[in-house]
């Protein structure tokens, strides 16, 4: 059988399977089986109020879980398949465990040839979210779900590295303007250009799951705004890893999350990371680097390494 075979099967059985998409690895489960986005929940360790996305393998199947307006019709012509996900009002179909009971749905059409095929074959939705623990960095290779996750997942369809490597945007079309809750690699230039008008006054009370601190390795990570700096500050610490790619934003998000881990793996217990301007995809690279930066607090706890 194969590998995409194999990760049917055990979908269409309430299984849970990591899957590879162009952002990052998603774990995955049948979005109409409320055992198997259970088992989602728990093997995160994510609080169950944090609603997950919901891939589909076309826009042809957004109106059989959201509801439909101008703004998501013009974003999915555009963007999809491709890094963005949009937030609409709910249709009947979709079950409180995937929304964590709220009146809106997350919906994305993933760009990852072996996903594409699978969600094609698979017929109905997967709800995923990134297949990490809590909390934790999100894997961009098969190697990172396997070495977060190990054997708690039922299989792992390796797509390879992911190409671009940050989460998607996230587009709330329940709102007029359009609101961006998340920056990814579909810009917030990209996304006003394409509705006319865009606010981006993210919050957390509008997007359950999206704290102050995430994305954490278990080195404490310190800020720079040019690499002399984070040269500067590294030369006078112990232990001290510096992450630079700001001469390459698309390099930069695609080897950003392995390049965290890298530096955890090495024993680095500081990571200086320089930012990169607020323009394009640095914007999405400063969420992340700020995030990451951010000490854990109440109530969020970072699970033990
Ligand atoms: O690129 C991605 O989006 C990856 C891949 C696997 O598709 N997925 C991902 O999922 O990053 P996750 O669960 O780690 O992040 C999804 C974010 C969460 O912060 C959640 O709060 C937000 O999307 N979200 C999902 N449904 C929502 C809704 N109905 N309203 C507001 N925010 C929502
Ligand atoms: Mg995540």
């Amino acid at each position: 059988m194969s590998a995409v075979g194999r990760a049917l099967d055990i979908l269409r059985r309430g299984g849970v399977v990591a899957i590879p998409t162009e952002t990052v690895y998603g774990l995955a489960a049948d979005a109409d089986n409320p055992a198997a986005v259970a088992r989602v929940f728990a093997i995160k360790g994510r609080p169950r109020d944090h609603p997950l996305i919901v891939h589909v393998a076309s826009a042809g199947s957004l109106d059989a879980w959201g509801r439909t307006t101008p703004a998501a019709l013009t974003l999915a012509e555009a963007c999809w398949p491709g890094p963005l996900t949009m937030i609409l009002q709910r249709t009947p179909r979709v079950i409180d465990a995937v929304t964590g009971g709220r009146d809106t749905v997350g919906l994305r059409v993933p760009a990852h040839p072996l996903t594409a095929e699978l969600l094609a074959e698979f017929g109905g939705g997967l709800a995923a979210p990134s297949a990490n623990r809590f909390g934790a960095v999100s894997p961009t290779t098969a190697a990172h779900v396997v070495a977060d996750l190990d054997d708690d997942v039922d299989f792992v369809l390796d797509g390879g590295p992911c190409a671009v490597g940050v989460e998607s945007t996230i587009v709330d079309c329940t709102v007029d303007p359009a609101q961006i809750l998340r920056s990814g690699a579909i810009t917030a230039e990209q996304v006003t250009a394409l509705l006319g008008s865009v606010s981006d006054t993210a919050g957390p009370a509008r997007a359950p799951g999206m704290l102050a601190s995430h994305y954490a390795p278990r080195a404490t990570v310190l800020l720079a705004s040019t690499p002399g700096e984070a040269d500067a500050m590294a030369a006078g610490l112990d232990h001290a890893a510096v992450i630079d790619g700001t001469d390459d934003l698309t390099r930069y998000a695609r080897h950003l999350y392995a390049w965290l881990r890298a530096a955890d793996d090495s024993g680095a217990q500081v990571i200086v990371a320089v930012l990169p301007p607020p323009a394009g995809l640095g914007h999405a690279l400063r969420d992340r680097l700020t995030k990451a930066a951010t000490p854990p607090g109440p109530p969020t706890v970072r699970p033990a390494p």
